[in-house]
């Protein structure tokens, strides 16, 4: 079908490099655009959608929480609106119009978890689908027991927020937090394991690394 060929691979490294990616991308971004953030819990969706906005905002220190439970969060910048959409918790692509998903395409919008957007995944978008490492830090034995357990991006998260909302209740792969809608959610969600389990990890090999596809008028500008 559409469906356009993988572009280019880009390793990541660092968080630096992430910004230095979300950063090149909001210099090619243009209103109208989608760009979707795939990848598992703690890949860095977030943290790209953050470097992207201080940079499209001009302005390093832009406060930008995740929306994990106002679905989205919408930003004034110099490339006009840009709409941070987090879908995890959605209860299927019919809850989009609600989210004014309709209106926030003719700004830009940057998705996680677009899985959930169903049939109204824009076939123009770019899609980077970020790769953690193999081995992420902390280590799992140093995580709480599921109950508490928080995701990676505990720590990223809501600098100011944090006491009131525990990542570990925003996403809630651990089970305590899945939304009773589960059944409206792709299979995938449900499956999905707490960050800390997510993959047995083999050791020592950090291969964080992005895929990006579409965009082939611009995908070729970036570094
Ligand atoms: N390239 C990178 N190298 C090292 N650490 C990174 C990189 N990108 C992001 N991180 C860190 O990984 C952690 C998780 O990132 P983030 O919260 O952005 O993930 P996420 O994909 O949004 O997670 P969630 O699925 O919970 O929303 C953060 O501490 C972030 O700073
Ligand atoms: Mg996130």
């Amino acid at each position: 079908m559409s469906a356009p060929a993988a572009i280019c691979l880009i390793a990541l490294p660092d968080l630096a490099a992430t910004q230095r990616l979300a950063a090149a991308v909001a210099a090619l971004a243009r209103p109208g655009d989608a760009i979707l953030l795939d990848g598992p819990l703690g890949a860095g969706k977030t943290a790209f959608a953050r470097a992207f906005l201080r940079a499209a905002a001009g302005d390093p220190a832009l406060e930008v929480p995740s929306p994990t439970f106002t679905l989205v969060q919408s930003y004034e910048t110099r490339l006009g609106p840009v709409h941070h959409f987090d879908l995890w918790r959605l209860d299927g692509p019919s809850a989009l119009p609600e989210l004014g998903w309709d209106e926030a395409r003719d700004d830009i919008v940057l998705v996680e978890w677009p899985d959930r957007l169903g049939a109204l995944r824009p076939p123009d978008a770019l899609t980077i689908a970020l790769a953690p490492a193999e081995a992420q830090p902390p280590p799992a034995q140093a995580k709480p027991p599921s109950e508490q357990a928080q995701p990676l991006s505990a720590q990223a998260q809501a600098p100011s927020g944090q006491a009131q909302v525990p990542s570990g209740q925003a996403h809630p792969p651990s089970g305590q937090g899945q939304p009773p809608s589960a059944q409206a959610l792709p299979s995938s969600a449900q499956a999905k394991p707490p960050s800390g389990q997510a993959q047995p990890l083999s050791a020592g090999q950090d291969a964080r690394h992005a895929t990006l596809t579409g965009w082939p008028d611009r995908i070729g500008s970036l570094p």
